[in-house]
């Protein structure tokens, strides 16, 4: 359990939408690809930590049956407008939350990596393995410790849209954990603006361990650095693979 706010309120969730596409956009080609025994037999592909419904708009369009789930209610109410032909949306918040059953497991975004340690994440992948069916396609994206290396020299950045902007600093911290503080401004209705705050702190992981751990409730998956063809940043790595039939 965590002991805080869910992570994305209303506005991080809102700027989240707007200006950070580009991964969920870059990564869905090669989703589609993955998922396409699945599509083929009319399989339910459930997506964790959908956000704001970037990946899952992509994967709607393709022909994909999504239950789409995530931990934020501001995430669910962006994912709902943005991919309203998804199968359905539900708050799944791991590792506690009870996962439904399905064909395919995948997720942009590295939503594991916010759960508060190691355990909790070694819980959700166990609870996901159980979840999918045999001969089901897993396919998550997870951040190794080398993130946080890759990203040691970085202490500030920001970005500007027309009506959002975010400024992000980033904590010096343990080697297995990577904290930002980000401070948010929308544009209102009105024309005036208004500024909100998240702390983040996500844990990292030792990406060697994981295949072990699914490979346990007998899914069988490779540490990639794409899950296809489009490279991913330094230090996120697909988690990609398939249950035994
Ligand atoms: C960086 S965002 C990625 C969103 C989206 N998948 C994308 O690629 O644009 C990480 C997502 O993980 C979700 N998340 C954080 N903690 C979670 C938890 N404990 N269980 C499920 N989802 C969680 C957040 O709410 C957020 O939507």
């Amino acid at each position: 359990m965590t002991d805080h706010e869910p992570y994305y309120g209303h506005d991080l969730a809102l700027v989240h939408h707007l200006g950070f596409g580009f991964h969920a956009d870059g990564c869905a080609p090669d989703l589609i690809e993955l998922l396409a025994p699945v599509r083929e037999r009319d399989g339910l592909v459930l997506e964790v930590g959908c956000g704001s419904g970037l990946l899952t708009r992509h994967l709607v369009d393709a022909g994909c049956r999504v239950l789409a789930t995530d931990a934020s209610p501001a995430m669910l109410e962006l994912a709902r407008a943005t991919a309203p032909d998804a199968e359905g949306f539900t708050t799944l918040a791991l590792p506690d939350d009870p996962v439904p059953e399905a064909d395919a497991i995948v997720g942009t975004g590295h939503a594991l990596n916010y759960l508060p340690d190691a355990v909790a994440v070694q819980r959700s992948l166990l609870a996901l393995a159980r979840a999918l069916r045999p001969g089901g396609v897993f396919a998550i994206d997870l951040e190794d410790l080398e993130w946080g290396t890759a990203r040691a020299g970085v202490h500030e950045q920001s970005r500007v849209g027309d009506d959002w902007a975010i400024i992000t600093y980033y904590e010096d911290s343990a080697p297995d954990r990577f904290v930002r503080d980000m401070t948010t401004f929308v544009r209102n209705d009105d024309g005036t603006w208004r500024r909100g705050h998240e702390r983040h702190d996500n844990v990292l992981l030792d990406i060697a361990a994981v295949p072990p751990v699914l490979a346990d409730e007998g899914v069988e998956v490779e540490a990639r650095r794409s899950f296809g063809s489009h490279e991913l940043p330094v230090g996120l790595y697909a988690i990609v693979g398939t249950k035994r039939a």
